[in-house]
């Protein structure tokens, strides 16, 4: 069978010692029965009104209604608490473990699978944050909390008891904690949300994936523009064409591959693994 033109870009990347970056957003977790950000499901009633993950997700209506916004994420950490990595995620920790310091993932997603399946914290940027942490509202310092496990896998609708409010105050300061989540009025930086070393190792990448976002955030967009102007080739993934699809056809080598990122991954890690044996029998 012939050998698809992907596979054979991937195999000169890799002889060529080229460095490799993914960059994810909610369509991996996908197969993992969480649902990406755009659809239906991201909507939450508060009393007779409902919201728009935009409007909940924002420093504003924490101020407001700080109780609601503790809901809402509550809610969604318990849902992703349940969901488990599928192959899309493990064959991206494969990718870490082939290629190790030639390898960083970005991701959008906040449900912690890929340091689950196995990405290292240390090459795994997580640019819009972790459910699974918290932190000092008032930024009286930059330590980032576990999320008190008591508070996982709650009931939906029940509002939170003065005794679960009381795990939600920080303990150096005793204002509240917050979930460590980029919210919409805020803006990326480098101590929380690793602005800087994305665009640093997105300088430095050869071949970029791009898997399951549809390309709607700004940091995002900013990495996959600084890999085209350094002459990177780009492989879109994703199920549907969005804005990063048209970029990877125009970079070069690059390709739009229509697929679920949980079927094709797999082949495309063992594609790489299958180059870097024989890139090192060829010493
Ligand atoms: P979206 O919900 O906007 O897009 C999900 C993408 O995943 C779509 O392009 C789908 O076609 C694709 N998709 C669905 N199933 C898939 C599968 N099985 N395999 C591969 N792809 C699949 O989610 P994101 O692009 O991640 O930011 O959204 C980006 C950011 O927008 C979020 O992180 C959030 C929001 O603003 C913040 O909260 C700061």
């Amino acid at each position: 069978m012939r050998t698809p033109d992907w596979a054979v870009t991937i195999q000169q990347h890799l002889d060529r010692q080229g460095r490799v970056m993914v960059l994810t957003g909610a369509g991996v977790s996908a197969e993992s029965g969480i649902p990406t950000f755009r659809g239906p499901e991201g909507y939450w009633t508060v009393g007779s009104q409902v919201y728009h993950p935009q409007e909940m997700a924002t420093m504003a209506m924490f101020q407001r209604r700080p109780d609601d916004v503790w809901q809402w994420y509550l809610y969604r950490a318990a849902l992703c608490h349940r969901a488990k990595p599928n192959p899309g995620h493990h064959a991206i920790a494969g990718m870490d473990t082939v290629l190790k310091k030639r390898f960083t993932l970005i991701t959008q997603n906040v449900d912690g699978l890929h340091l689950q399946a196995g990405n290292p914290v240390q090459r795994t940027y997580q640019i819009h944050g972790n459910l699974f942490q918290v932190r000092c509202v008032a930024d009286c310092s930059s330590d980032l909390h576990p999320l008190p496990p008591a508070l996982i896998g709650r009931d939906k609708d029940r509002p939170l008891s003065p005794a679960e409010r009381d795990l939600l105050i920080c303990p150096r300061c005793g204002e509240r904690l917050r979930p460590h989540v980029l919210w919409f009025d805020e803006a990326y930086n480098e101590i929380y949300f690793r602005f800087r070393s994305s665009l640093a190792a997105a300088a430095a990448t050869t071949l970029l994936l791009i898997v399951g976002t549809s390309g709607a955030t700004n940091l995002p967009q900013q990495v996959a523009w600084t890999v085209m102007q350094n002459g990177g080739t780009i492989y879109d993934i994703n199920p549907e064409p969005n804005p990063f699809s048209r970029l990877a056809l125009r970079s070069p080598g690059g390709q739009f591959i229509q697929a679920q990122s949980g079927r094709f991954l797999p082949d495309l890690l063992t594609v790489m693994q299958d180059a870097l044996k024989s890139s090192n029998k060829g010493g």
